[in-house]
């Protein structure tokens, strides 16, 4: 007969007081296995901290991968209509029906859990482990304890840990403002958290993508409006497919071009008096600068603060070496945008860009590269080393 334990919660994000409490309850009851059980999101809820179900889920299954006996169980995520604890414990007592089944819930969901949906099911077909949370007064959960035990006749029994991280909630508050609090989570959820823009600062809203669409409207000639609303939709489609905050590449998209139709000489003088600086070839082209000064605009002209966003902008055209997320999605959304139709095997790179990114962003570049080596004069040396970067990415693989 196995052991196992089945953690809820939503997880957003996984930090490093779950992972501890998860190893001190397979320890302490003898589990075989924990299952991080990750509840979808009440659709009640939409704010910046709310972000989707899936980041929830990658976060939980990077930072477990490595730790044994720890799994994820995504069944809450992808339920149909709504979804509640008695529902899966039932499926988990059908599907384990000789096994003894744990469930590990926070402390303040245990003050919580006689106003469940049918407590009695899931005290019926499991073992409840409550875990402490920082600050909790173990007096008061065996307290909780005593009375849930009167009140289904289930076994409750405490996680003897001591926790001493903070909370998710403030982790999302103050990821961004406090290096510290990075450390509470995994390095590799961190830098998930950071690559994906999640807990941002900067959110937008249907308001602002009119905004700024007015503003290019008259801003661009109109083949290149039509070509920027390709790119704010391409990007939206590619963010879902990659996790990436959709309605911020949308405003990436509408904003990459909208200094590419201004004059040369104002590209120049924008840098000049901004200390923005210019190369050789940037002197020789200047329309090359229209990403430089485009990500100045979004601050100056457009009321867009978003680092993430100005900096997609500044390397559209060359890329850069080790792009991130929303580099590449803002790249390869300009490259494939619908309204393109002269670059060769498109259909094959549109299909790649859906599939895996950093080998449709070498693709792209191979292409690139190949077509300005019909004039060389014209090549700037950051497209080169964006290229010889991919390339060695995808040899190494
Ligand atoms: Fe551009
Ligand atoms: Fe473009």
């Amino acid at each position: 007969m196995a052991r196992i334990g089945v953690y809820g919660g939503t997880f957003n994000p996984i930090h490093n007081t779950h992972i501890e409490i998860a190893k001190a309850a397979l320890e302490q009851y003898k589990l075989d296995k924990v299952y991080f059980l990750v509840a979808g999101t009440p659709p009640h809820k939409n704010t910046a901290e709310t972000i989707s179900d899936i980041s929830r889920l990658e976060m939980v299954k990077i930072a477990i991968a490595d730790t044994p006996g720890l799994d994820v169980d995504e069944r809450e995520i992808y339920r149909a209509g709504k979804s509640y604890s008695y529902l899966t414990f039932t499926e988990y007592h059908q599907e384990y029906p000789d096994d003894e089944i744990f469930f590990i819930m926070g402390s303040d969901s245990l003050l919580n859990f006689k106003n469940w949906v049918k407590p009695d099911i899931i005290s019926e077909y499991t073992t409840i482990l409550v875990a402490p949370r920082l600050g909790d007064d173990i007096n008061d959960i065996e307290q909780s304890i005593f009375e849930c035990k009167n009140m289904f006749d289930g076994d409750f029994m405490l996680i003897d840990y001591k926790a001493n991280a903070i909370a998710s909630s403030e982790i999302r508050g103050a990821f961004y403002k406090d290096t510290e609090i990075k450390s509470d989570v995994p390095k590799i959820v961190a830098d998930y958290i950071v690559e994906h823009n999640l807990y941002s600062l900067y959110t937008y809203t249907p308001e602002d993508i009119t905004r700024i669409d007015s503003e290019m409207k008259k801003e661009l000639k109109p083949g290149r409006y039509i070509h920027t609303l390709g790119v704010a939709n391409m990007a939206y489609s590619l963010a879902i497919k990659w996790n990436y905050p959709a309605v911020t590449a949308q405003v990436a998209g509408m904003l990459h071009d909208c200094a590419k139709c201004i004059s040369d000489e104002k590209r120049l003088s924008v840098c000049e008096k901004n200390n923005i600086p210019v190369t050789d070839i940037e002197r020789q082209y200047p329309h090359l600068l229209h990403g430089k000064v485009g990500a100045y605009y979004c601050k100056s002209k457009y009321d867009v603060y978003d680092e993430q966003i100005a900096h997609a902008i500044e390397v559209h055209t060359t890329g850069c070496p080790n792009m991130n997320l929303l580099d590449k999605i803002i790249f390869v959304a300009d490259y494939i945008e619908p309204g393109r139709d002269k670059q060769p095997r498109l259909d094959v790179i549109r299909a790649c860009a859906f599939k895996d990114l950093d080998l449709c962003v070498y693709l792209i570049l191979e292409d690139t590269v190949n077509y300005l080596n019909t004039n060389p004069d014209m090549v700037d040396p950051t497209t080169i080393d964006t290229f010889e970067f991919y390339k060695s990415l995808i040899e190494k693989r």
